[in-house]
């Protein structure tokens, strides 16, 4: 694997626009970096209108100044383009550029993240100031990456977007009558006549068809994956080696992001964890699973582009990283792929909704204080971590994650109806995995998406099927494979039409069975899985009833009128193994115990030979295995082979004390 620089960057967001009736700050910042190990800072994300104070005028002088600073002190830029936020006079002058709501009415100016992304006076904007500072910045040596705009999220129902959608639309069908064939508009008499009739889907309109739905998501998606583009293309035209990112962002729903990422050159996403909760091992597996799918989606090295130093300020509960915490966060993003800690932000501003967020310096001015040593610390750990920039993870086993799934499933009028949490579905089949050190990735739909690398995939409700995964998952399992199949399983085409026939669709044959109804229970009550090991796991939430079962009953329902069906089933077919799990275990425990027994049999890399106690996690990049204690006691690892521990240089062998919230990088000794 390549690395994209070659070191890890350390860093964050720098808001020197903030400061520049404050020279002495500005000194003073450089100085402190330094000290911190600092050698990157992406600045200018909300500079807009210090950049272009009015319309067609523009100023630099004060960007030249900050950049010659910095990187005269060997910190490196990573320069956004500042279209996250604009203007007070452009919105006076063009209100066309701010974003219509689900309501249709028009936003007044105000907060960010919240244009047209359709506007062509928007985007005429953004490309004159991305190209007046690509002129200026992109063949600077210090400046070693584009940051577009800033968490791109949201949506807009204006005239022009509305205009857009239809045009879109005609595309993808041609012909009204297609469209209302695949909308399957006869039901409720929805047949359109005239492209003008369609409006994008909302509380006002229509919000009933699911398919009409995920088609608005398809196309919001590709129209910011279009602004992204314009923005890219406007500021590689002048130096097209100069890498792009975008910020992408934990759980998020809007865009499609294996698709959003085809737009830039490198992944980067910000990570904040509500640390110290109820289940800190909880956190740390959603998290963990996130960062694989920041990797998953160029497969390639990604970047923690922001990430708190101590807390933030925009949850409900805003809480302190305890000690230990910044270093062991920050190395879990880089067992996962990452080439880079980078921090929101480096000093708090003194005004503005931010003013409270965490950062590396505070209103006293000073670098003494517990955070900044925290942020020194990792800052020295990973100048001594470069080895492990080029090597990558190995994954043996996947996890199918798709966002067009998960639009139709959000969008299901069935089941726990707009309750159906399917992201949160596969945080539970992964972190049993994560918990025992097996590497997982990410794979969508997409048609280049190729399983044929991995022991073990995983396709937790896989509700809408597209692309022909249902082939592909077949001649996996065909070819040796272990495959995992759940409940709400091929139910739906791309179009979101049910399939006519027995379902999972197009797999009935390699699981051994059909699944002929689906069960749901509600809040609180439960089922039970009886195991062939004798094991008792409850159930809640879907029991899907399997008939004209072929297939091995591993387990069998112990309830209901469905007591003694097969409710965990394994069936070979060609080479390899294909299992059916018809219901959900209702807590973590009762997935563990599903997951290990059908992961038994499959020969899966695990980081560490070692057992390890409870809330202790190894996780392997390449040779270096990241061994990380999430819990507030000290924890005893035993190690039988012999490491060493790239932060802090010792040996590691034997029994030895892992810390509370602890971290260890180790490598073999040569
Ligand atoms: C996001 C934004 C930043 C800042 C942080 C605060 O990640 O990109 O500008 O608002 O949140 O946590
Ligand atoms: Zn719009």
């Amino acid at each position: 694997m390549n690395p994209i620089f070659p070191h890890f960057l350390h860093g964050g967001d720098y808001n020197p626009d903030q400061w520049l009736d404050r020279p002495d700050i500005l000194e003073e910042d450089v100085r402190m970096m330094r000290k911190a190990h600092v050698n990157a800072v992406s600045i200018g994300i909300f500079s807009w209108s210090r950049l272009e104070p009015e319309e067609g005028v523009f100023d630099f002088g004060w960007l030249d100044e900050v950049i010659r600073r910095l990187t005269d002190n060997g910190i490196q830029i990573v320069l956004a383009t500042p279209s996250g936020a604009r203007p007070a006079w452009m919105a006076q002058k063009y209100p066309e550029v701010l974003r219509c709501g689900p309501d249709f009415q028009r936003m007044h100016y105000g907060d960010r993240h919240n244009h047209c992304p359709t506007s062509p006076i928007y985007r005429e904007k953004v490309r004159a100031i991305d190209s007046a500072l690509a002129k200026r910045y992109a063949k600077h040596p210090g400046v070693i990456l584009w940051h577009i705009g800033n968490e791109f999220g949201g949506e807009c129902r204006c005239p022009l977007c509305t205009k857009a959608f239809r045009d879109w639309l005609r595309n993808k069908y041609g012909t009204l009558d297609a469209l209302n064939k695949r909308w399957w508009t006869d039901f409720w008499s929805h047949r359109i006549t005239a492209w003008d009739q369609i409006e994008p889907p909302s509380p006002k309109g229509d919000q009933c068809n699911p398919a009409v739905k995920v088609d608005w998501r398809r196309f919001v998606s590709s129209q910011v994956r279009s602004f992204i583009e314009m923005e890219r293309d406007a500021v590689k035209a002048y130096n097209a080696d100069l890498p792009v990112t975008t910020n992408l962002m934990n759980r998020f729903w809007d865009y499609d992001y294996f698709d959003l990422a085809k737009a830039i050159d490198v992944v980067s996403w910000d990570s904040y964890p509500a640390w110290h909760g109820e289940d800190d091992l909880q956190t740390a597996a959603e998290f963990a699973m996130n960062h694989d799918l920041m990797r998953s989606l160029k497969r390639k090295p990604f970047l923690l582009i922001e990430s708190t130093p101590s807390l933030v300020n925009w949850k409900d509960t805003n809480k302190l990283k305890r000690p230990g915490m910044h270093m062991l966060s920050s190395m879990q993003a880089i067992a996962h792929g990452s080439q880079s800690v980078m921090m929101f932000q480096w000093r708090k501003g003194r005004g503005g909704a931010e003013a409270f967020h965490g950062a590396v310096v505070s209103h006293d001015g000073r670098d003494d204080t517990r955070v900044f040593r925290d942020v020194e610390a990792v800052g020295k750990a990973l100048q001594h971590m470069t080895p492990v920039l080029s090597e990558d993870t190995q994954a043996k086993a996947c996890l199918l994650f798709d966002w067009e799934n998960r639009w139709a499933i959000d969008f299901a009028e069935m089941g726990r109806r707009y309750a159906m949490h399917y992201f949160d579905t596969c945080v539970r089949y992964y972190r049993p995995l994560w918990e025992k050190g097996v590497s997982v990735d990410l794979r969508d739909m997409s048609e280049d998406t190729d399983l044929s690398g991995y022991s073990f995939v995983i396709a937790p409700m896989l509700f809408m099927q597209r692309n022909g995964i249902a082939e592909k998952l077949r001649s996996y399992v065909e070819q040796g494979g272990t495959l995992l199949v759940t409940y709400l399983s091929g139910l739906v085409n791309e179009d979101d039409l049910t399939f006519l026939g027995d379902a999972p669709h197009g797999l009935t044959d390699v699981l051994g069975l059909r699944a002929e109804e689906l069960d749901t229970l509600y809040p609180g009550e439960t089922n039970t899985l009886l195991l062939d090991n004798g094991k008792r796991v409850p159930l809640s939430r879907y029991c899907e009833l399997p008939e004209d079962v072929a297939a091995q009953a591993v387990g069998t329902y112990g309830e209901d009128f469905y007591a003694g069906r097969p409710c965990l089933t394994v069936h070979a077919y060609g080479k390899g193994r294909a299992w059916y799990l018809a219901a959900e275990p209702a807590d973590e425990e009762a997935m563990r115990t599903v997951m290990a027994r059908v992961t038994d049999e499959i020969a899966l890399p695990h980081a560490l030979p070692d057992a390890l106690p409870q809330g202790v996690i190894a996780t392997a990049r390449g040779a270096t295995v990241f061994v990380q204690n999430y819990t507030k006691e000290e924890r005893s690892v035993c190690l039988t082979d012999q490491w060493r521990d790239l932060i802090t240089g010792e040996e590691k062998q034997g029994s030895a004390v892992l810390p509370p919230y602890g971290v260890w990088v180790l490598q073999k000794e040569a």
